[in-house]
C-alpha cells in the first residue's frame, strides 16, 4: 500500500482545568514561574471518576461517531500508556468491549510501555503493520493517553491529562516519511515509576531536561544525514531546520520545546559556522556537543533567541494544547500534531512538510517527518480544540489538591464507588461506576 500515514485524529482531554497563575500564588512561588518559566497556562485535572480505561473509551468512541467508521473496518489497535493500573490486562483488551456490538474480535495489538514513548512507538507498529505482509487491507488504530500527575513541589505544575486517537490506513491526507525515522535510545533514570501502588514518578527533573536535549541532538543530527541521503540530489549536502514547515514536539513544558528548537538551530550552525547567517549565533560554535553546551545559559539564551521569529510561525500553533492541558505523557506530542491540523489553514499546510520530535523518558525517542498532501479540512472541523477547550470547568488550586489526594487514597483499591461530580463532563465521555470486590471496573458513558 502507497502514502501510509493518518486518516483521522481524536483528542479528548478533561473537562476541569487548575489556572497556573493561581497555582502560582497558591504553591507560594514567585508570580510568572509556571506561566513565563515553563510556559504553562492552564492544566487539566481528574478526579476518581477517570482512569486510563475511561479516557482511552471516550477517545476512541469519539473517534468512530465522529468519522462514522465501523468497528468492522479495524484491524489493528494498540495502546501506548504509562498509565497502568493492571500488570497484566491490557487496555486495548478494555476496548474490545466497544467492538462487542460489530462482531469484530479479529483486531491484532495490545499494549506498548515506555514513559511518554509509548505512543509512537504504537504509531510505528500501526504503520509497519499496514506496510507488511500481514496487512489484511483493514485500518489500523492507535491510541496514546495518559494521566499526568506528581507529587508535591516543583514539578507539580507540569501534570496533565488526555487522549489521542490516530487512524492509520494507506493513501491518507498525512503521509509519513519513509526510511527517516531516527531514534536514540538508552538506559537512564530520569523519570521512571517504581512505586507500582503510587501514580506519581520518581523524577530528576534538570537531569531529564538535559536527557530530552541530548537526544534531540542525537535523533534530529541523524535524521538530517538520513534524510539527505534520501531526498538529497547531494546527499553530502545536509537539510536543516528550513526543510520542516512545521515542528512539534514531545511538550513536558512549553519553555523546554523552545530550547529545543533553539537546539535543532545549534546543531545546524554547527555543521556550517562559517555561513554568513549564522553570525549571530558563530561564537557558540566551540561548544560543540562538549557537556558544557548542555549548561550553558547565554548558548541556550542565544539560541532561543536566534529561532524567535521562525519558533513562533513553525512551532507554537502545535503547543495549543500543551499550553492549555499540561503535560499528557504519550499523548503530548499527538495532541501537538492535532492542535496544528486542527488550527492550520490549507494554505499554511497543504504540501508542507512537518518535523517530530517524540521523547519518553529512561530513555527513547525519534525524530521523524510527515507530509501533508491533502486537504486537512475534515481535521479542523472534527477536532474543534480551542472551542471544546474553552467550554472546561475551572477548579480552585485547593479542589485540584483535594481531586490528587483522592486519587493517592483511592488508586488501586477494590470494592469502590467513586464519587467525583459528572455533571460537568463533555457528552460522550466515559466514566468510571465502580471497581468491584474483585478489582472488576466498569464505566457509564455521559
Ligand atoms: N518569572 C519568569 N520565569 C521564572 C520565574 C518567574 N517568576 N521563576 C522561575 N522562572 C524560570 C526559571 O528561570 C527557569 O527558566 P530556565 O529553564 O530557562 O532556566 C524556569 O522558570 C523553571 O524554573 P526552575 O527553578 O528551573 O524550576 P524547578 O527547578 O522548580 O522545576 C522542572 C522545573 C525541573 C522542569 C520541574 O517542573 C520538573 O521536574 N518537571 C517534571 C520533569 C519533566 O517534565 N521533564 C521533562 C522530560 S521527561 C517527561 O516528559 C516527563
Amino acid at each position: 500500500p502507497a502514502n501510509v500515514g493518518i486518516h483521522a485524529l481524536e483528542y479528548y482531554f478533561p473537562s476541569k482545568f487548575v489556572d497556573q497563575a493561581e497555582l502560582e500564588q497558591f504553591d507560594g512561588v514567585s508570580a510568572g514561574k509556571y506561566t513565563i518559566g515553563l510556559g504553562q497556562t492552564q492544566m487539566a485535572v481528574c478526579d476518581d471518576r477517570e482512569d486510563i480505561n475511561s479516557i482511552s473509551l471516550t477517545v476512541v468512541q469519539n473517534l468512530v461517531e465522529k468519522h462514522n467508521i465501523s468497528f468492522k473496518d479495524i484491524g489493528y489497535l494498540e495502546v501506548g500508556t504509562e498509565s497502568i493500573i493492571d500488570k497484566s490486562k491490557s487496555v486495548k483488551t478494555v476496548l474490545m468491549s466497544l467492538f462487542e456490538e460489530s462482531g469484530n474480535h479479529d483486531v491484532e495489538g495490545i499494549d506498548t510501555k515506555n514513559a511518554c514513548y509509548g505512543g509512537t512507538a504504537s504509531v510505528f507498529n500501526a504503520v509497519n503493520w499496514v506496510e507488511s505482509s500481514s496487512w489484511d487491507g483493514r485500518l489500523a488504530l492507535v491510541v496514546a493517553a495518559d494521566i499526568a500527575s506528581y507529587a508535591e513541589g516543583p514539578a507539580r505544575p507540569t501534570g496533565g491529562a488526555g487522549a489521542v486517537a490516530i487512524l492509520i490506513g494507506p493513501n491518507a491526507p498525512l503521509v509519513f516519511d519513509h526510511g527517516v525515522r531516527s531514534t536514540h535510545m538508552n538506559h537512564l533514570w530520569d523519570f521512571y515509576k517504581p512505586e507500582l501502588a503510587s501514580e506519581y514518578p520518581t523524577v530528576d527533573g534538570h537531569f531529564s531536561n538535559t536527557c530530552y536535549i541530548r537526544s534531540v541532538d542525537a535523533c534530529y543530527s541523524l535524521y538530517t544525514k538520513k534524510f539527505s541521503k534520501r531526498y538529497n540530489a547531494n546527499p553530502e549536502e545536509l537539510i536543516k531546520m528550513e526543510n520542516l514547515d512545521h515542528c512539534v514536539f514531545h511538550a513536558p513544558n512549553c519553555k523546554l520545546v523552545q530550547k529545543a528548537y533553539g537546539r535543532m538551530a545549534y546543531n545546524d550552525m554547527l555543521q556550517d559556522p562559517e555561513n554568513e547567517r549564522y553570525a549571530a549565533i558563530k561564537e557558540y560554535a566551540s561548544f560543540a556537543h562538549s557537556e558544557e553546551s548542555y549548561y550553558d545559559k547565554n548558548l541556550e539564551r542565544a539560541m532561543m533567541q536566534f529561532t524567535k521569529g521562525e519558533y513562533a510561525k513553525k512551532v507554537i500553533p502545535s503547543l495549543y494544547a500543551a499550553t492549555n492541558v499540561g503535560n499528557m505523557y504519550t499523548a503530548s506530542v499527538w495532541a501537538g500534531l492535532s492542535s496544528l491540523v486542527s488550527s492550520a489553514s490549507d494554505e499554511e499546510l497543504l504540501n508542507k512538510r512537518v518535523g517530530i520530535y517524540s521523547y519518553g523518558s529512561g530513555s527513547a525517542a525519534t525524530f521523524f517527518s510527515l507530509k501533508v498532501v491533502a486537504s486537512t479540512e475534515k481535521f479542523r472541523e472534527t477536532l474543534d480544540i480551542k472551542a471544546r477547550l474553552a467550554k472546561r470547568t475551572k477548579v480552585t488550586p485547593e479542589a485540584f489538591v483535594g481531586y490528587l489526594a483522592l486519587r493517592e487514597e483511592t488508586a488501586l483499591v477494590k470494592d469502590y464507588n467513586p464519587i467525583g461530580d459528572v455533571s460537568d463532563m463533555a457528552k460522550g465521555t466515559y466514566y468510571l461506576q465502580r471497581i468491584d470486590e474483585k478489582f472488576r471496573r466498569t464505566y457509564l458513558r455521559a
